[in-house]
């Protein structure tokens, strides 16, 4: 593996030293709770290029945090279990949740203007690199999923992936995540609570998928739970 991303063609759109993983963890076991890729995807051939494709991925992330590798992992998962329900590519699916936000730090770091279109392009060459054959489809994929975003989804695959990206900011893991990005901005509980009415409480109307839908509106109501309760605590009422 090590050898793989060595002979990965580097320029300067692709900083060397983001690909050189500080901490030497090398598993190929993809940690996200009780889902294994296997479940979905049971192509040998799918499988050695996911799992490749991880390794790759992963040396992007230095350090955790809202959009640190359990993001991707939970996009990941998201994207499987959405997409057999929907009938889509888990193949495309998979590599591009995995690379769908390999240029986020960069973009933290005011190295990129847009890590969606940043991470298509690096994804692109990889996959290249590896005379992957659906290319478009997983970099379309990739560079349509931003929220803001002026690339609008296409194809089932994309319009999954920006679904699960969404998911994602929804729900229990919506608010711990909601805190988390507080506490990496110092912000305040008051200018985190903001942001669940400008932006968490109206992802529920951004999905596209039927599926994703009925899991937005499930972890809707638990957020609005959690808004009145947190306002009733903040008051003193309870
Ligand atoms: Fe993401």
């Amino acid at each position: 593996m090590k050898t793989f991303i060595k002979n990965f063609p580097m320029n300067e759109e692709t900083p060397e030293k983001i690909l050189v993983r500080k901490d030497n963890k090398n598993s190929l076991e993809l940690k996200v709770i009780k889902m294994r890729i296997e479940d979905f995807i049971k192509n040998e051939e799918s499988l050695a290029i996911i799992k490749r494709t991880e390794e790759f991925a992963k040396n992007f992330f230095e350090r955790e945090g809202t959009h640190g590798w359990s993001h991707v992992e939970r996009v990941l998962a998201l994207c499987m279990h959405i997409g057999r329900e929907e009938n889509a590519d888990l193949e495309v699916l998979a590599l591009a949740a995995l690379l769908h936000d390999i240029a986020r730090p960069l973009e933290d770091k005011g190295k990129v203007e847009d890590h969606a279109i940043e991470s298509a392009k690096i994804a692109r060459r990889f996959l290249k690199s590896l005379g992957y054959e659906k290319v478009d489809d997983v970099v379309h994929a990739i560079e349509a999923h931003r929220f803001n975003g002026s690339i609008k989804p296409q194809t089932l695959e994309a319009k999954i992936v920006s679904d699960a990206d969404k998911l994602d900011a929804i729900g229990a893991i919506g608010v711990a995540r909601v805190f988390m990005y507080g506490g990496e901005h110092g912000r305040d509980i008051e200018t985190s609570l903001k942001h669940f009415e400008e932006k968490i409480l109206k992802l529920k109307d951004l999905m596209h998928t039927e599926t994703a839908k009925k899991m937005a509106l499930e972890r809707h109501r638990y957020v609005e739970e959690f808004v009145k309760r947190i306002r009733r605590e903040i008051e003193g009422e309870i």
